[in-house]
């Protein structure tokens, strides 16, 4: 499966505002190559909180594409409401989640035993449903795992006309400098669009990753 990974950071690497506050960071220009790159893609991948804080439709058909990706959310303890809009029986939506109580409806429920679902569960679960080309759009939580994973072919980044107040939610938790993760770069609309090198960055957050456990462990 080709796994691509997509998201818009500030000129100082945040995502979102304070507690999630979602903030267009995106150029028109910037929107209108997402919305072709969603359909180009079988799938998009999201976690709950993208889901709780911008209550996203997911889809790519209302804005002139043919093509509307699977929506794929986590989701482990099943916290999003039901009436987000990935819910509204539009586009075809799968979930994610340890919760076997709650039940969602206009959506095909996938459980795991685990909070934390493994990566390679959902690309498996992903594979048997035909999906060959998996589009991650965030959160950071999310990017994190599938960076982790190694297996995430392109990381396309585009880095808005925007400082967001100090407080917000950064893209990147990374232990050691990491050199040379621009692959190519050009100028989209006020902003720039960065293809990253995925297994560079892995390389920091591994190193942060392993930081935190040293830390826990004294
Ligand atoms: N700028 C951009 O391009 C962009 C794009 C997307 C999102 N965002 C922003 O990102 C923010 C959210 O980011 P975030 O890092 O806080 O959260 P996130 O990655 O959207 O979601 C994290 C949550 O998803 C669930 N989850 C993630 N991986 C899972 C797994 N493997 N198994 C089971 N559940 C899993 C968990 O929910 P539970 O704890 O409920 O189990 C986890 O707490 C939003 O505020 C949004 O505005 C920005």
């Amino acid at each position: 499966m080709k796994i691509m990974i997509n998201v818009a950071m500030s000129l100082n690497g945040l995502i979102a505002g304070r507690l999630g506050r979602r903030v267009e960071i995106s150029s028109n220009q910037d929107r209108e190559r997402v919305m072709h790159l969603r359909s180009t893609c079988d799938a998009i991948l999201v976690g709950a909180n993208t889901i709780i804080n911008d209550n996203p439709d997911l889809r790519a058909a209302d804005r002139g594409y043919e093509k509307n990706p699977v929506r794929v959310i986590l989701d482990g303890r099943l916290s999003i409401p039901t009436h987000c809009r990935v819910f509204d029986g539009r586009s075809r939506t799968l979930l994610f989640t340890a919760n076997r109580e709650r039940k969602m409806s206009n959506c095909e429920m996938i459980y795991n035993d685990s909070m934390q679902i493994p990566v390679d569960f959902v690309l498996d679960e992903l594979n048997d449903r035909g999906i060959k080309n998996l589009l991650v759009e965030g959160g950071s939580k999310v990017i994190r795992q599938f960076l982790l994973s190694g297996k995430v072919s392109s990381f396309s980044l585009y880095i808005g006309n925007i400082l967001i107040e100090t407080g917000g939610i950064p893209l990147f938790e990374i232990g050691s400098d990491v050199r040379n993760a621009i692959l190519s770069g050009e100028k989209l609309g006020d902003g720039f669009l960065l293809n990253l090198d995925p297994i560079e960055l892995k390389k920091g957050i591994e190193e942060y990753g392993r930081r935190g456990t040293k830390a826990k462990l004294g």
